[in-house]
């Protein structure tokens, strides 16, 4: 009788999560704090209303929380310091109480359809790392209670439907080396703030409505190597500090409002690590600097339909290059030689895509076209004054899918090697 109600009560015990929690910790704090990440998992839980994968049903009773699919936990207290659902399907809210998980340092929702406000008791998450909320749906503000989380390293937004204008105090956050602000609808103007943010490498906010100037204090980001802002309605000029900025490889500036010229160290003293160069479809003027040249490291170079003006450099040494554009500007002046570039070009043997449609070149083409990289997919030099004959082996160019000659000077007839 005796036996059988002990081992009534030991199964009892070992049954019971809160009891096997106890066995496992000697504090009762830890054991406190334990429960509370376990609640607090299971009102996130409570707030998904879609779980494609199934994920979530072994969130149960069966298993420790920190051996639930996504959950990692620190070893010595049993805390949640990990919570990674990234692409599981899911679709809901973020619940409050996630503010709760007071060891978390990453929080990986990206890929998901999670939808409503960021709520902002995040701000209560001193320890976080790594905020990875891309790819979903979260709609309503920043909440500024994030700048909070005073240990935050990577900050990805990028692709919500946020909007409001970027919180000024995101600034505080000195350990902040990616802010991903992209593809939302955020208006207002870019924080002078955030040029406080002295670890940043990584800043976009690209398509999203902002408006006014590019802040002087951002050239304080000497760290920076990814610096995106296309797609807003940004206006006047690129602060010289920003092209001092020699850490940058990928600038994006395309599709804004913003105007001025281009200084002439451009890719030797300045960008001189340059990788991408995207400034298409703004207000630019003045030359293409000859130091472009310099930037070896130059593949995308791209300022499309803006109102540049005179010569284009030689190019020789780009040997990445595989993307250049600068079609709808005012380039050349119809004059004998100013296509020369164009046979600077046969050392990049990446170029793929060559554009100078819609400027005023004038000169003949010569046969060093025929010469130019055999990966080459589109060449596009319509609209110009281009006098002379095709190329007769421009048939050499085998993986050439568009070729625009047309509304030109050009006479004879068409080479046969067309056909290749
Ligand atoms: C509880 O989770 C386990 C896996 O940990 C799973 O096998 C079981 O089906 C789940 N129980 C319920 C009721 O979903
Ligand atoms: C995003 O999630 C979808 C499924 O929802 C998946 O097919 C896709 O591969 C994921 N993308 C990435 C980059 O993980
Ligand atoms: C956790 O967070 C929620 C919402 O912020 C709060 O209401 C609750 O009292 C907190 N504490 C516990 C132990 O769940
Ligand atoms: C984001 O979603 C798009 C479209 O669903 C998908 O193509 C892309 O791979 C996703 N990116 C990430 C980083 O999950
Ligand atoms: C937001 O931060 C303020 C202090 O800056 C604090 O008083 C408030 O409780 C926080 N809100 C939440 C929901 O944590
Ligand atoms: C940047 O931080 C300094 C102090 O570190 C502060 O005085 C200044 O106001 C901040 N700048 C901006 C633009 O917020
Ligand atoms: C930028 O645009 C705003 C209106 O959005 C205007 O007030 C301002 O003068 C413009 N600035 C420059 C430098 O063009
Ligand atoms: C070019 O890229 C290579 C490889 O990433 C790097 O080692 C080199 O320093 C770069 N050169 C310049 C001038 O940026
Ligand atoms: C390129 O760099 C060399 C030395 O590294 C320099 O002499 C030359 O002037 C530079 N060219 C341009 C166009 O800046």
């Amino acid at each position: 009788m005796e036996f059988s109600s002990i081992h009534i009560s030991i199964w009892f015990i070992f049954t019971q999560p809160i009891f096997l929690l106890f066995l496992f910790s000697s504090a009762s704090s830890r054991l406190a704090g334990n429960e509370v990440d376990r609640l607090s998992l299971l009102a996130f839980k409570a707030e998904i209303v879609t779980d494609t994968l199934g994920i979530l049903s072994s969130w149960n009773e069966s298993l420790h929380f920190c051996r639930w699919p996504g959950i990692t936990c620190g070893r010595r207290h049993q805390r949640v310091t990990v919570l990674d659902l990234r692409s599981s399907g899911m679709a809901g809210h973020l619940s409050p109480h996630i503010g709760n998980l007071s060891f978390l340092r990453a929080l990986n929702l990206q890929n998901n359809s999670f939808s409503h406000t960021i709520p902002p008791e995040i701000g209560r998450l001193f320890r976080l790392e790594r905020l990875r909320l891309h790819n979903n749906s979260f709609s309503g503000h920043i909440p500024f209670n994030i700048s909070r989380c005073s240990n935050l390293q990577y900050l990805n937004l990028y692709r919500n439907t946020l909007s409001g204008k970027l919180p000024t105090e995101i600034a505080s956050l000195s350990k902040l080396r990616l802010l991903k602000l992209g593809r939302n609808n955020f208006h207002g103007k870019i924080p002078p703030s955030f040029g406080n943010l002295s670890s940043l490498e990584v800043l976009s906010a690209s398509h999203n409505n902002l408006h006014g100037g590019i802040p002087n204090s951002l050239g304080q980001l000497k760290s920076l190597t990814f610096f995106a802002l296309s797609a807003n309605y940004l206006n006047g000029t690129i602060p010289p500090s920003i092209y001092h900025l020699s850490s940058i490889k990928f600038i994006y500036m395309h599709r804004n409002n913003l105007h001025g010229t281009f200084p002439p160290g451009l890719g030797h003293t300045m960008f001189s690590n340059l990788e991408i160069f995207n400034f298409h479809t703004n207000q630019f003027t003045g030359p293409v600097p000859a130091s472009i040249s310099n930037a070896s490291n130059l593949s995308l170079f791209c300022i499309s339909h803006n109102k540049f003006t005179g010569k284009v450099p030689n190019l020789a040494h780009l040997s990445n290059l595989y993307w250049f554009a600068i079609n709808h500007n005012n380039l050349g002046n119809n004059v004998e030689g100013e296509l020369d570039f164009v046979s600077s070009l046969v050392n990049c043997t990446n170029l793929q895509i060559l554009s100078i449609s819609a400027n005023n070149f004038g000169g003949v083409l010569t046969e060093s076209i025929s010469n130019l990289s055999t990966k080459l997919r589109g060449i596009y030099f319509d609209e110009n004054q281009i006098h002379g004959n095709i190329p007769v082996r421009v048939g050499n160019l085998i993986n050439l899918e568009t070729l625009y000659f047309n509304d030109n000077l050009l006479t004879g007839t068409l080479p046969s090697s067309i056909v290749n």
